[in-house]
């Protein structure tokens, strides 16, 4: 079963009844764990349909006695052989909600809203694309490299992450992209450090023209940074707490600059996927920054 929704401030020629967002009780076709992080596909063919790399959706969760919606990105979606229509969500175990949904299984029944929000914008031209994912950040990012890949562009994937274990299906990676580098902060997998130690060898090598990036909000400064000192165009898909998920409370505003002014934009509905040299870094406050900015100063 499913239902239009149209977010708030939403253009009614994006949202219209052929490409807007649903609402449908989806079924669990199948739950796995992948590493250190779970995987639920659903059977979801209207969702699917309408789902671009980069765009999430949200899932209702039964804790604390109130049903909240928790928002994940759509890390892949499947529209031929047996999985045909489904779509798949890839996460950690953070906090109740999300240990609410890796207690899920086969045929239970979830309430799903989405597609929601932009995705990644595609090249209108054949250039090569440097991906960089950063934790769980990686499967959609490996969903956006089969769709670059699909439509011919040569694509190099850097995941990174803090151990091997939180690195995402290094398998798909290697298999998607034309080269596929890790790095982790333990040195358990690839090069020891941090993604953007890696970007200028992979860069140069794939003779990169647009870099995208999904993970947390430091890695995606440092990626965006990395790319605006290049001069790369670069598209980043923000992780900015949420509550509505639909344009409405105004929870999830990212700071921007747009010709030397500044102004919020809110990342469920203008992002989350926004231009990387446009987002005001220096103002984000998001408690991954604020956490970022505490390890920095306390070395
Ligand atoms: C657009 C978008 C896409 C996302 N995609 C994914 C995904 O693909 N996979 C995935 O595992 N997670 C993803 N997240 C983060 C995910 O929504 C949160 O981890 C989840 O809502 C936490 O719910 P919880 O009830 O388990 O934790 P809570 O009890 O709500 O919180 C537990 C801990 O998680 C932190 N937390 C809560 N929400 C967020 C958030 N939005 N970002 C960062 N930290 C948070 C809290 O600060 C707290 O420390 C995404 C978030 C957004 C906004
Ligand atoms: S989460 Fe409510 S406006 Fe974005």
């Amino acid at each position: 079963m499913s239902s239009q929704i149209t977010p708030r401030g939403s253009d009614p020629q994006v949202f219209g009844r052929e490409e807007g967002p649903l609402r449908a009780f989806c079924e669990v076709l199948g739950a796995k764990r992948v590493g250190s992080y779970w995987s639920l596909t659903f059977v979801a063919p209207a969702i699917a349909e309408r789902a671009r790399p980069g765009q999430f959706v949200t899932l209702a969760v039964d804790v604390g006695g109130a049903t909240l919606r928790r928002p994940f990105s759509i890390a892949s979606v499947s529209q031929q052989g047996p999985w045909a229509g489904t779509i798949e969500i890839v996460f950690s175990g953070v906090g109740q909600g999300t240990h609410w949904l890796a207690q899920r299984g086969k045929h239970d029944v979830l309430d799903l809203v989405g597609p929601l929000g932009r995705g990644f914008p595609l090249p209108n031209r054949q250039v090569p694309a440097l991906l960089v994912g950063g934790g769980y950040g990686a499967a959609p990012m490996l969903y956006l490299a089969r769709t670059l890949g699909a439509r011919g562009h040569r694509v190099d994937v850097v995941l990174g992450a803090r151990t091997a274990e939180q690195i995402y299906n290094t398998i798909e990676a290697k298999r998607a992209a034309a080269s596929a580098t890790f790095t982790t902060d333990d040195g358990s997998l690839g090069t020891q450090g941090i993604v953007t130690d890696v970007l200028d060898g992979v860069a140069e090598h794939g003779r990169s023209e647009v870099v995208y990036g999904c993970g947390p909000m430091p890695m995606l400064a440092g990626v965006a940074r990395w790319a605006a000192d290049r001069g790369l165009p670069s598209q980043v898909a923000v992780e900015e707490a949420m509550a509505c998920g639909t344009g409405v409370c105004m929870t999830c505003v990212v700071p921007v600059r747009r010709k030397g002014q500044r102004r919020n934009v809110r990342a469920c509905v203008e992002g989350p996927v926004l231009n990387g040299a446009r987002v005001d870094w220096d103002a984000v406050r998001s408690p991954a920054m604020a956490q970022h900015e505490l390890d920095e100063e306390t070395g």
